[in-house]
Protein backbone atom coordinates (compact mmCIF):
# COMPACT_ATOMS: atom_id res chain seq x y z
CA UNK A 1 0.00 0.00 0.00
CA UNK A 2 1.30 3.73 -1.24
CA UNK A 3 2.15 5.79 2.08
CA UNK A 4 2.48 9.30 1.67
CA UNK A 5 4.37 11.74 4.65
CA UNK A 6 2.01 14.84 5.37
CA UNK A 7 3.95 17.37 7.07
CA UNK A 8 1.09 19.24 9.36
CA UNK A 9 1.15 22.64 10.63
CA UNK A 10 -1.67 23.57 12.98
CA UNK A 11 -0.39 27.10 13.65
CA UNK A 12 -2.35 29.47 16.24
CA UNK A 13 -6.08 30.83 16.67
CA UNK A 14 -8.40 28.47 14.95
CA UNK A 15 -5.64 26.50 13.09
CA UNK A 16 -5.83 23.39 15.48
CA UNK A 17 -9.44 22.75 15.25
CA UNK A 18 -9.69 22.90 11.72
CA UNK A 19 -6.72 20.94 11.02
CA UNK A 20 -7.85 18.04 13.13
CA UNK A 21 -11.51 17.99 10.96
CA UNK A 22 -9.17 17.74 7.59
CA UNK A 23 -7.21 15.02 9.02
CA UNK A 24 -10.35 13.09 10.22
CA UNK A 25 -11.34 13.56 6.72
CA UNK A 26 -8.40 12.54 5.60
CA UNK A 27 -8.12 9.62 7.58
CA UNK A 28 -11.69 8.51 6.12
CA UNK A 29 -10.53 8.78 2.46
CA UNK A 30 -7.49 6.60 3.08
CA UNK A 31 -8.98 3.94 4.54
CA UNK A 32 -11.26 4.33 2.05
CA UNK A 33 -9.36 4.17 -0.89
CA UNK A 34 -6.41 2.09 0.38
CA UNK A 35 -3.48 4.19 1.00
CA UNK A 36 -1.77 5.40 3.88
CA UNK A 37 -1.15 8.60 5.34
CA UNK A 38 1.79 9.62 7.91
CA UNK A 39 1.61 12.66 9.79
CA UNK A 40 4.39 14.57 11.26
CA UNK A 41 3.95 17.89 13.05
CA UNK A 42 5.89 20.82 12.46
CA UNK A 43 5.90 23.78 14.74
CA UNK A 44 5.06 27.48 12.81
CA UNK A 45 3.69 30.98 13.73
CA UNK A 46 3.11 32.51 17.18
CA UNK A 47 3.09 29.10 19.28
CA UNK A 48 7.01 28.24 17.56
CA UNK A 49 7.64 32.11 18.33
CA UNK A 50 6.57 30.94 21.94
CA UNK A 51 8.16 27.49 22.35
CA UNK A 52 11.79 28.59 20.38
CA UNK A 53 11.40 32.32 20.16
CA UNK A 54 11.61 31.56 16.05
CA UNK A 55 8.02 31.81 14.07
CA UNK A 56 9.72 29.29 11.36
CA UNK A 57 12.44 27.32 13.64
CA UNK A 58 14.75 25.54 11.06
CA UNK A 59 13.59 22.29 11.58
CA UNK A 60 9.64 23.25 10.22
CA UNK A 61 11.71 23.65 6.70
CA UNK A 62 13.48 21.17 6.93
CA UNK A 63 10.44 18.71 8.05
CA UNK A 64 8.09 20.20 5.24
CA UNK A 65 11.08 19.88 2.49
CA UNK A 66 11.44 15.91 3.40
CA UNK A 67 7.32 15.31 3.26
CA UNK A 68 4.93 14.52 0.51
CA UNK A 69 3.16 17.96 0.79
CA UNK A 70 2.39 19.96 3.53
CA UNK A 71 -1.26 20.44 5.20
CA UNK A 72 -1.60 24.32 6.32
CA UNK A 73 -4.26 25.47 8.98
CA UNK A 74 -3.61 29.50 9.75
CA UNK A 75 -0.90 31.67 11.83
CA UNK A 76 -1.17 34.48 13.71
CA UNK A 77 -3.08 36.74 16.74
CA UNK A 78 -2.83 39.77 18.55
CA UNK A 79 -0.52 39.20 21.17
CA UNK A 80 2.14 38.88 18.57
CA UNK A 81 1.37 42.15 16.28
CA UNK A 82 3.79 44.29 18.33
CA UNK A 83 6.63 42.20 18.14
CA UNK A 84 9.24 43.21 15.87
CA UNK A 85 8.51 42.65 12.23
CA UNK A 86 11.10 39.15 11.69
CA UNK A 87 9.42 38.05 14.83
CA UNK A 88 5.84 38.19 13.51
CA UNK A 89 4.04 34.98 12.64
CA UNK A 90 3.51 36.57 9.58
CA UNK A 91 6.85 36.83 8.33
CA UNK A 92 7.33 32.90 9.42
CA UNK A 93 5.03 32.35 6.81
CA UNK A 94 6.60 34.51 3.86
CA UNK A 95 9.51 32.75 4.83
CA UNK A 96 8.60 29.66 4.67
CA UNK A 97 6.56 30.24 1.04
CA UNK A 98 9.77 31.29 0.01
CA UNK A 99 12.41 28.75 1.34
CA UNK A 100 10.16 25.88 -0.78
CA UNK A 101 9.70 27.99 -3.69
CA UNK A 102 6.34 27.87 -3.77
CA UNK A 103 5.74 30.74 -6.22
CA UNK A 104 2.05 29.52 -7.52
CA UNK A 105 -0.85 29.85 -5.18
CA UNK A 106 -3.91 28.91 -6.31
CA UNK A 107 -7.16 29.69 -5.15
CA UNK A 108 -10.03 28.76 -6.76
CA UNK A 109 -13.69 30.56 -6.50
CA UNK A 110 -16.62 28.27 -6.52
CA UNK A 111 -19.79 29.42 -5.84
CA UNK A 112 -21.97 26.38 -4.67
CA UNK A 113 -25.57 26.27 -5.74
CA UNK A 114 -26.64 25.10 -2.43
CA UNK A 115 -25.03 28.37 -0.88
CA UNK A 116 -25.86 31.19 -3.27
CA UNK A 117 -27.88 32.98 -0.33
CA UNK A 118 -24.73 33.17 1.52
CA UNK A 119 -23.27 35.92 -0.96
CA UNK A 120 -23.77 39.00 -0.28
CA UNK A 121 -24.23 39.47 -4.43
CA UNK A 122 -27.59 39.03 -6.20
CA UNK A 123 -27.68 34.94 -6.66
CA UNK A 124 -28.29 35.94 -10.70
CA UNK A 125 -24.67 37.86 -10.90
CA UNK A 126 -23.07 35.25 -8.43
CA UNK A 127 -24.81 32.00 -10.12
CA UNK A 128 -22.35 29.23 -11.86
CA UNK A 129 -19.21 31.62 -10.49
CA UNK A 130 -15.78 29.49 -11.09
CA UNK A 131 -12.65 31.29 -10.86
CA UNK A 132 -9.11 30.41 -10.34
CA UNK A 133 -6.77 33.30 -9.36
CA UNK A 134 -3.24 32.40 -9.66
CA UNK A 135 -1.26 34.79 -7.61
CA UNK A 136 2.38 34.77 -7.88
CA UNK A 137 3.57 34.33 -4.13
CA UNK A 138 7.66 34.80 -3.88
CA UNK A 139 7.95 37.87 -5.13
CA UNK A 140 6.73 41.15 -6.21
CA UNK A 141 6.30 43.88 -3.26
CA UNK A 142 6.41 41.59 -0.39
CA UNK A 143 10.01 40.53 -1.00
CA UNK A 144 11.38 43.29 -3.26
CA UNK A 145 14.30 45.63 -1.80
CA UNK A 146 14.81 47.86 -0.75
CA UNK A 147 12.61 48.35 2.00
CA UNK A 148 13.03 49.76 5.29
CA UNK A 149 11.35 52.38 7.55
CA UNK A 150 12.12 54.99 9.49
CA UNK A 151 10.33 57.35 11.92
CA UNK A 152 9.65 60.03 8.94
CA UNK A 153 10.01 57.48 5.79
CA UNK A 154 8.70 53.63 4.74
CA UNK A 155 9.38 52.03 2.06
CA UNK A 156 8.97 48.99 0.24
CA UNK A 157 10.03 48.11 -3.54
CA UNK A 158 7.76 46.22 -6.67
CA UNK A 159 10.42 43.64 -8.19
CA UNK A 160 9.46 41.63 -10.40
CA UNK A 161 11.86 39.88 -13.30
CA UNK A 162 11.52 38.30 -16.75
CA UNK A 163 12.04 34.27 -15.03
CA UNK A 164 9.35 35.12 -12.02
CA UNK A 165 6.69 36.61 -14.37
CA UNK A 166 7.62 33.74 -17.58
CA UNK A 167 7.13 30.84 -14.87
CA UNK A 168 3.66 32.41 -13.19
CA UNK A 169 2.15 32.80 -16.35
CA UNK A 170 3.13 29.12 -17.94
CA UNK A 171 1.41 28.00 -14.57
CA UNK A 172 -1.57 29.99 -15.36
CA UNK A 173 -1.57 29.32 -19.30
CA UNK A 174 -1.94 25.40 -18.26
CA UNK A 175 -4.29 26.03 -15.87
CA UNK A 176 -6.59 27.55 -18.08
CA UNK A 177 -6.24 25.08 -20.95
CA UNK A 178 -7.95 22.71 -17.98
CA UNK A 179 -10.63 25.08 -17.70
CA UNK A 180 -12.69 27.19 -19.81
CA UNK A 181 -9.36 28.48 -21.65
CA UNK A 182 -8.87 32.06 -20.27
CA UNK A 183 -6.58 33.93 -18.55
CA UNK A 184 -6.95 37.12 -17.62
CA UNK A 185 -4.24 38.95 -15.95
CA UNK A 186 -4.08 41.89 -13.66
CA UNK A 187 -1.56 44.66 -13.18
CA UNK A 188 -1.31 48.54 -13.21
CA UNK A 189 0.62 49.00 -16.14
CA UNK A 190 -1.06 52.51 -16.53
CA UNK A 191 1.35 53.44 -13.58
CA UNK A 192 3.70 50.70 -12.56
CA UNK A 193 6.76 50.17 -14.61
CA UNK A 194 7.02 46.89 -12.91
CA UNK A 195 3.39 46.12 -14.15
CA UNK A 196 4.21 47.37 -17.84
CA UNK A 197 7.01 44.09 -17.89
CA UNK A 198 4.34 41.85 -16.15
CA UNK A 199 2.51 42.17 -19.20
CA UNK A 200 4.76 42.38 -21.76
CA UNK A 201 6.07 39.16 -20.66
CA UNK A 202 2.23 37.65 -20.14
CA UNK A 203 1.91 38.58 -23.83
CA UNK A 204 4.67 37.09 -25.11
CA UNK A 205 4.16 33.65 -23.03
CA UNK A 206 0.62 33.61 -24.41
CA UNK A 207 1.96 32.81 -27.66
CA UNK A 208 2.95 29.37 -26.35
CA UNK A 209 -0.62 29.02 -25.73
CA UNK A 210 -2.71 29.63 -29.19
CA UNK A 211 -5.49 27.85 -27.35
CA UNK A 212 -6.06 30.05 -24.50
CA UNK A 213 -7.61 33.26 -24.82
CA UNK A 214 -5.31 36.55 -22.57
CA UNK A 215 -7.02 39.55 -21.72
CA UNK A 216 -5.62 42.40 -19.32
CA UNK A 217 -7.11 44.57 -16.95
CA UNK A 218 -5.88 46.83 -14.65
CA UNK A 219 -6.64 46.00 -11.07
CA UNK A 220 -8.68 48.81 -9.92
CA UNK A 221 -10.77 47.49 -12.41
CA UNK A 222 -10.57 44.12 -11.71
CA UNK A 223 -11.83 44.75 -8.57
CA UNK A 224 -15.22 46.75 -9.78
CA UNK A 225 -15.52 43.87 -12.18
CA UNK A 226 -15.09 41.28 -9.83
CA UNK A 227 -18.54 42.12 -7.58
CA UNK A 228 -20.09 43.55 -11.28
CA UNK A 229 -20.06 40.30 -13.19
CA UNK A 230 -17.84 37.25 -11.22
CA UNK A 231 -18.70 35.00 -14.41
CA UNK A 232 -16.57 36.98 -16.89
CA UNK A 233 -13.41 35.34 -15.02
CA UNK A 234 -11.68 32.07 -15.62
CA UNK A 235 -8.14 32.31 -14.21
CA UNK A 236 -7.33 35.18 -13.14
CA UNK A 237 -3.34 36.21 -13.38
CA UNK A 238 -1.66 38.27 -10.78
CA UNK A 239 1.41 39.68 -8.64
CA UNK A 240 1.41 38.84 -5.25
CA UNK A 241 -0.24 41.95 -3.54
CA UNK A 242 -3.15 42.13 -6.23
CA UNK A 243 -3.58 38.69 -6.02
CA UNK A 244 -3.85 38.94 -1.87
CA UNK A 245 -6.34 41.54 -2.36
CA UNK A 246 -8.58 39.84 -5.08
CA UNK A 247 -8.51 36.47 -3.90
CA UNK A 248 -10.51 37.85 -0.51
CA UNK A 249 -12.59 39.90 -2.42
CA UNK A 250 -13.35 36.84 -4.92
CA UNK A 251 -14.11 34.76 -1.66
CA UNK A 252 -16.77 37.03 -0.57
CA UNK A 253 -18.52 36.59 -3.31
CA UNK A 254 -19.18 32.95 -2.40
CA UNK A 255 -20.64 33.75 0.37
CA UNK A 256 -17.70 32.92 2.98
CA UNK A 257 -13.90 32.78 3.58
CA UNK A 258 -14.51 29.91 5.28
CA UNK A 259 -14.68 27.56 2.29
CA UNK A 260 -12.60 28.90 -0.05
CA UNK A 261 -8.87 26.63 -0.18
CA UNK A 262 -5.99 27.08 -1.94
CA UNK A 263 -2.61 25.32 -3.16
CA UNK A 264 0.67 27.06 -2.99
CA UNK A 265 2.79 25.28 -5.78
CA UNK A 266 6.58 25.05 -7.03
CA UNK A 267 8.85 23.17 -8.54
CA UNK A 268 9.02 20.46 -5.89
CA UNK A 269 6.43 20.57 -2.83
CA UNK A 270 3.05 22.18 -2.00
CA UNK A 271 1.23 23.92 1.01
CA UNK A 272 -1.70 23.08 0.71
CA UNK A 273 -4.02 25.99 2.93
CA UNK A 274 -7.45 27.39 3.30
CA UNK A 275 -7.46 30.65 2.55
CA UNK A 276 -9.00 32.81 5.44
CA UNK A 277 -6.70 33.37 8.50
CA UNK A 278 -6.42 31.79 12.11
CA UNK A 279 -9.53 33.93 13.36
CA UNK A 280 -8.03 34.50 16.87
CA UNK A 281 -11.64 36.00 18.08
CA UNK A 282 -13.23 32.69 17.68
CA UNK A 283 -10.39 30.45 18.64
CA UNK A 284 -11.23 27.59 20.86
CA UNK A 285 -15.32 27.49 20.88
CA UNK A 286 -15.83 25.11 18.00
CA UNK A 287 -17.41 27.56 15.68
CA UNK A 288 -14.78 27.70 12.87
CA UNK A 289 -16.00 26.47 9.74
CA UNK A 290 -13.24 23.38 8.43
CA UNK A 291 -14.48 23.65 4.96
CA UNK A 292 -11.84 25.51 3.59
CA UNK A 293 -8.97 23.67 4.97
CA UNK A 294 -10.79 19.86 4.48
CA UNK A 295 -10.86 21.17 0.38
CA UNK A 296 -7.53 22.11 0.88
CA UNK A 297 -7.07 18.67 1.40
CA UNK A 298 -8.81 17.65 -1.25
CA UNK A 299 -6.13 19.53 -3.37
CA UNK A 300 -3.43 18.32 -1.72
CA UNK A 301 -4.59 14.60 -2.59
CA UNK A 302 -5.04 15.53 -6.08
CA UNK A 303 -2.34 17.68 -6.61
CA UNK A 304 0.76 16.43 -5.00
CA UNK A 305 -0.24 13.05 -4.26
CA UNK A 306 -2.46 12.35 -7.13
CA UNK A 307 -5.06 10.53 -5.78
CA UNK A 308 -7.92 12.05 -7.64
CA UNK A 309 -10.90 9.89 -7.14
CA UNK A 310 -10.06 10.09 -3.07
CA UNK A 311 -9.75 13.99 -3.90
CA UNK A 312 -13.14 13.91 -5.73
CA UNK A 313 -14.98 12.39 -3.15
CA UNK A 314 -13.98 14.88 -0.93
CA UNK A 315 -15.06 17.45 -2.91
CA UNK A 316 -18.53 15.56 -3.43
CA UNK A 317 -18.41 15.41 0.54
CA UNK A 318 -18.65 18.91 1.08
CA UNK A 319 -20.98 19.57 -1.30
CA UNK A 320 -23.27 16.76 -0.28
CA UNK A 321 -23.15 18.26 3.62
CA UNK A 322 -24.15 21.61 2.20
CA UNK A 323 -27.10 20.23 0.25
CA UNK A 324 -28.15 18.73 3.07
CA UNK A 325 -28.16 22.05 5.27
CA UNK A 326 -25.75 21.42 7.48
CA UNK A 327 -23.85 24.56 8.78
CA UNK A 328 -21.13 25.96 10.72
CA UNK A 329 -22.04 29.21 12.55
CA UNK A 330 -20.56 31.34 10.00
CA UNK A 331 -23.53 29.90 7.21
CA UNK A 332 -26.12 29.07 9.93
CA UNK A 333 -28.55 32.03 8.77
CA UNK A 334 -28.68 30.36 4.90
CA UNK A 335 -30.85 27.06 4.85
CA UNK A 336 -29.72 25.61 7.55
CA UNK A 337 -30.96 22.43 8.69
CA UNK A 338 -28.69 21.97 11.41
CA UNK A 339 -25.97 24.39 12.71
CA UNK A 340 -23.52 21.73 13.64
CA UNK A 341 -19.32 23.02 15.84
CA UNK A 342 -16.57 22.65 13.68
CA UNK A 343 -16.21 19.16 14.95
CA UNK A 344 -19.71 17.58 14.00
CA UNK A 345 -19.23 19.20 10.64
CA UNK A 346 -15.98 16.91 10.06
CA UNK A 347 -18.02 13.80 11.22
CA UNK A 348 -20.70 14.68 9.06
CA UNK A 349 -18.92 15.32 6.09
CA UNK A 350 -16.43 12.15 6.48
CA UNK A 351 -19.51 10.19 7.22
CA UNK A 352 -20.24 11.02 3.40
CA UNK A 353 -16.97 10.05 1.65
CA UNK A 354 -18.50 6.46 1.47
CA UNK A 355 -21.20 7.39 -0.65
CA UNK A 356 -18.85 9.57 -2.47
CA UNK A 357 -16.77 6.49 -3.61
CA UNK A 358 -17.36 5.53 -7.26
C1 LIG B 1 -2.68 35.26 2.61
C2 LIG B 1 -2.42 36.08 3.83
C3 LIG B 1 -0.92 36.32 3.95
C4 LIG B 1 -0.48 37.08 2.72
C5 LIG B 1 -0.46 37.03 5.22
C6 LIG B 1 -0.95 36.34 6.46
C7 LIG B 1 1.04 37.19 5.27
O1 LIG B 1 -3.15 37.27 3.78
O2 LIG B 1 -2.17 34.12 2.54
O3 LIG B 1 -3.40 35.73 1.74
O4 LIG B 1 -0.61 38.31 2.67
O5 LIG B 1 -0.01 36.42 1.78
MG1 LIG C 1 -4.51 37.39 2.17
Amino acid sequence: MKTYNIALIKGDGIGPEIIQEAVKVLDTVSSTFDFNLKYNELLMGGCAYEQTGDPLPDDTIQGALASDAVLFGAIGGYQWDTLPREKRPESGLLRFRKALGVYANLRPAIVYDELLQASTIKSEIVRGVDIMVVRELIGGIYFGEPKGKDDNRGYNTMVYTRQEIERIAHQAFKIAQTRKKRVCSVDKANVLDVSQLWRDVVTEISRQYPDVELSHMYVDNAAMQLVRDPKQFDVILTGNIFGDILSDEASMICGSIGLLPSASVGADIGVYEPIHGSAPDIAGQGIANPIATISSAAMMLRYALNEQAAADAIDCAVKLALKDGYRTKDLAEFDAKQVCSTKEIGTIIAGYISKCKH
